[in-house]
């Protein structure tokens, strides 16, 4: 089994890509000392322990201890093993002749996070370049049709409208608000008016938002185990209690009767992230009703809902009642791109006013002449006809990768909830395979896969092998060259393959 610090290396030389391995793992550890992840004193595993652990050569462990003890951060006598050094170079830095000196009036200034910030790096989950074979979760953004985008971006800059250019609390630009309530009453069954819809910077914001908004520090909170680490995380810096609830063929298991109902309950009832099932109807309705019992809020997040390949589309869960206990998450970073950097939540009208005050005081808001410039690209008919291609494109692109997974390892390497839709696919590995070690591997040959149990709370409890496989961004001819690399990681892993 790999200690904290092995996962938490492993997870960072995933962020450290250029240079060296062990540069590379130079300046992970660094990183994890200055920042106090690894506190002073803490003695460092054996370099052939550690080296196991995070598969990499004894010899690239010992260069990089070697450097951090030449730099003074590290500290070993022979036989008695190697330590992180009590006093820290950064701390002698600040003096003119690199001594400390005693009495100072101002006391050396600490480059230590906050707990809570440092905890946040250790789980730090955003990778350096999200582009690529095989980056879960990335559309093709060079197939968006960017000129006439920014054909409606120059013209509304040439004479912008005053409002589009100062501070805002109204909760977004009115335009776009007005032109997502039309969309979503019809793609996804939302019941709403514009007066319930606030622009976010994309679903990451809202979610820290409502979990600001509606509930305090140390109130339970359920999520979907697996689930997206980008909501773990933003529920872990907001300090809240974080209680993982299964997944299963029809979506998340909650209990019934819990002890300490929860306060807000997170789901991805269209396509389960990362998994893939759907929220059964039966689910749907029993959820409702205990959030209903409890007084708990449902929060949904409908982040690629828009790219089912065949079958219905599913509605949304906020739609399938009136009054819903239910607060609505959508994105545009699936559909046009992630840097846009524009989401929305949807609200019950008597939350609207209290969530757009906090939301302008929290972030202020702004880029409102971006959130104009697409609500006219919205009405002028463009975002359906790209969805609707890219929806073609990413269907063609999915089932490419499924013949190849298929074919070289076999139908058993599908998980079983894959279901035709979204911009990924989990590739399902044995229950005694690391597939943190693969992602890694996989990694260092530019093939950008991610651990399945990565994504569950306590990774290495009940966690499924995976790995993440998106599709969406790689053409079939790349697909073939980075699947291949894939496989070849696979079979160092022990993993038979049919080639
Ligand atoms: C399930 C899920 N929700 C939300 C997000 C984040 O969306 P946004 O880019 O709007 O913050 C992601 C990003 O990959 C995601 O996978």
């Amino acid at each position: 089994m790999r200690s904290l610090l092995g996962d938490h290396l492993l997870q960072r030389l995933q962020q450290d890509v250029d240079g060296k391995l062990h540069q590379r793992l130079f300046r992970c550890l660094q990183g994890a000392i200055v920042e106090g992840v690894i506190p002073p004193k803490t003695r460092l595993p054996a370099s052939r322990d550690l080296a196991k652990e995070i598969h990499v050569s004894r010899n690239t462990v010992l260069s990089a201890y070697e450097q951090l003890q030449a730099e003074g951060y590290l500290e070993a006598k022979t036989g008695h093993g190697t330590w992180v050094a009590e006093q820290l170079p950064e701390a002698f830095l600040n003096t003119p002749n690199g001594k400390q000196r005693v009495g100072l009036r101002n006391p050396p200034r600490s480059y230590q996070l906050s707990q809570r910030g440092s905890q946040l790096i250790g789980y730090a989950g955003a990778s350096p370049y999200q582009w690529g074979a095989f980056v879960p979760g990335a559309p093709d953004v060079t197939e968006f049709p960017h000129h006439i985008f920014s054909r409606i971006q120059a013209r509304l800059s040439r004479e912008p409208d005053i409002h589009h250019l100062i501070y805002s609390n109204a909760g977004g630009c009115t335009e776009l608000r007005s032109a997502l309530a039309d969309y979503l009453r019809v793609a996804r069954s939302v019941q709403c008016d514009p007066d319930q819809i606030i622009i976010t910077e994309g679903i990451h914001q809202a979610i820290d938002l409502v979990s600001r908004a509606l509930s305090d520090i140390g109130d339970p909170v359920w999520i979907e185990d697996p689930a997206y680490w980008g909501m773990r995380n933003t529920l872990r810096i907001n300090g809240l209690n974080i209680q993982p609830m299964p997944v299963d063929a029809d979506g998340i298991v909650p209990k019934q009767y819990p002890e300490e109902p929860p306060k807000l309950i997170f789901v991805t009832p269209s396509h389960q992230y990362p998994l893939g099932s759907h929220l059964s109807l039966e689910r749907r309705k029993s959820l409702l009703n205990l959030a209903k019992r409890y007084g708990s809020w449902i929060v949904e997040d409908d982040y690629d809902s828009e790219f089912r390949f065949s079958g219905q589309p599913y509605p949304s869960l906020q739609g399938l009642e009136s009054d819903a206990p239910v607060i609505y998450m959508g994105t545009f970073s699936k559909t046009i791109y992630p840097a846009l950097r524009i989401g929305y939540l949807v609200v019950p009208k008597p939350l609207f006013s209290s969530l757009r005050i906090l939301a302008a005081e929290l972030y202020r808001g702004g880029h409102l002449l971006e959130q104009k410039a697409l609500a006219e690209f919205i009405r002028e008919g463009h975002y359906e006809a790209h969805i609707r291609r890219m929806r073609l494109l990413y269907g063609k692109r999915r089932a490419y990768l499924v013949d190849l997974i298929k074919r070289y390892l076999g139908p058993e390497f599908l998980h079983e909830y894959n279901d035709d839709s979204g911009l990924h696919l989990v590739l399902k590995l044995p229950d005694n395979c690391d597939d943190v070690a693969v992602a890694s591997a996989a990694l260092e040959r530019g093939i950008k896969v991610r651990a399945l149990s990565q994504y569950y709370m306590h990774a290495h409890a009940h966690a499924e092998r995976g790995l993440l496989m998106g599709f969406a961004c790689v053409s079939e001819k790349d697909m073939v060259m980075a699947f291949g690399v894939l496989l070849q990681c696979l079979r160092e892993a022990n993993i038979p393959t049919r080639s």
